[in-house]
């Protein structure tokens, strides 16, 4: 009899990479759990093969509902989608900032999953996609990292919950490469006058920082910790480079001319982007200074549950960057 993995988040990037690998590993059967089984994204992974069902990350009951009958369930909370929703500004507390606000709703959501996994007597493994909490691993200076504290204190209370023991495992997933140039941010490369790139950043041009090809690796990343015992606390990273190996990389692979990285203060950013400028910069600072997963003892590494991770090099050799280049 096969074995089913229930992915919530499947229209995100994280989940639709852990369906696909699912849908290629014999003996499994994929549920995709969305908000909107009508969407474009949610009928093209049902055309793939995967058993659709509608359920809320807010509402435990349609989670539960979501979550019967299956061997493994990956769970996963997007604080920008709650950013991004319209509505969250009209439910703040007034004078709430919006990013702290989005914080009690991603750890509610988190909250909510582990509540609703926790449900399932079968279950063999709950697989949580976290982060370091920063403000642990900072002793206090970053406090305000909020995209990341509402995971790690979403993993506090799984780890509490009498039925997830021995069940509960947490994967951490370092910032995307297509972040870099396909979110029409600062840091995307642009071409200058005199033919030049240059990206914008912040913090030193020479420190490694954390990143990865998640809509490709994580899937692979998220099997093996399947696999591996309970506990199991992964960092799924791919390849740490600093703003100027990013820059030199990209500029070799699309053979233009590179002109430099211009480091930008956290004021800057936050003034840029309200509201995500911090949560951003103070991630990359939150990195170079601590470690992007905060140095926890507790985490792995993908080589050492033999993981072949994509190399940016090997990412600019795939991609399609003709959105951005400028001939
Ligand atoms: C679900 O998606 C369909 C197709 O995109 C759309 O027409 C509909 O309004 C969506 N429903 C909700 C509740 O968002
Ligand atoms: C995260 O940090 C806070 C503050 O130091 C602490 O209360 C909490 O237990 C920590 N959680 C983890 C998982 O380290």
């Amino acid at each position: 009899m096969s074995k089913l993995i229930v992915v919530a988040g499947i229209t995100g990037v994280q989940g639709g990479s852990v369906a696909r690998t699912y849908l290629n590993a014999p003996g499994w059967k994929v549920r995709g759990v969305t908000r909107n089984k009508s969407s474009d994204s949610a009928k093209s992974w049902e055309f793939k093969g995967v058993e659709m069902v509608e359920a809320n990350l807010d509402d435990v009951t349609s989670l539960k509902s979501a979550f019967q009958g299956a061997d493994i369930i990956f769970g996963v909370t997007d604080f920008w989608t709650i950013f991004k929703d319209p509505e969250s500004i009209t439910k703040k507390k007034p004078g709430q900032d919006i990013t702290e606000y989005c914080f009690e709703v991603e750890l509610q959501q988190g909250k909510n999953l582990a509540d609703s996994a926790a449900s399932i007597p079968a279950l063999d493994r709950y697989i949580f996609s976290s982060m370091a909490n920063a403000t642990h691993w900072s002793k206090g200076k970053y406090r305000e990292l909020y995209h990341m504290d509402s995971k790690a204190l979403a993993v506090d209370y799984a780890k509490s919950l009498p039925g997830l023991k021995e069940k509960f495992s947490q994967i951490q997933a370092p910032i995307y490469f297509n972040l870099l140039w396909e979110w029409s941010l600062p840091t995307t490369p642009v071409k200058n006058l005199d033919g030049t790139y240059r990206i914008k950043g912040i913090g030193s041009g020479d420190l490694p920082i954390s990143f990865g090809h998640v809509a490709k690796d994580f899937g692979p990343c998220v099997q093996a910790v399947a696999n591996a015992k309970p506990n199991t606390n992964l960092f799924a990273v791919g390849d740490e480079i600093s703003w100027n190996q990013y820059l030199d990389t990209w500029c070799e692979s699309q053979s233009v001319l590179k002109g430099g990285y211009d480091e930008h203060s956290l004021d800057w950013w936050m003034e840029t982007l309200p509201g995500l400028g911090r949560e951003f910069g103070e991630n990359v600072l939150f990195s170079m200074e601590f470690g992007y997963d905060g140095k926890d003892p507790s985490v792995i590494r993908p080589p050492q549950l033999g993981l072949k991770m994509t190399t940016f090099k090997e990412y600019c050799a795939e991609t399609d960057f003709s959105r951005i280049l400028q001939r």
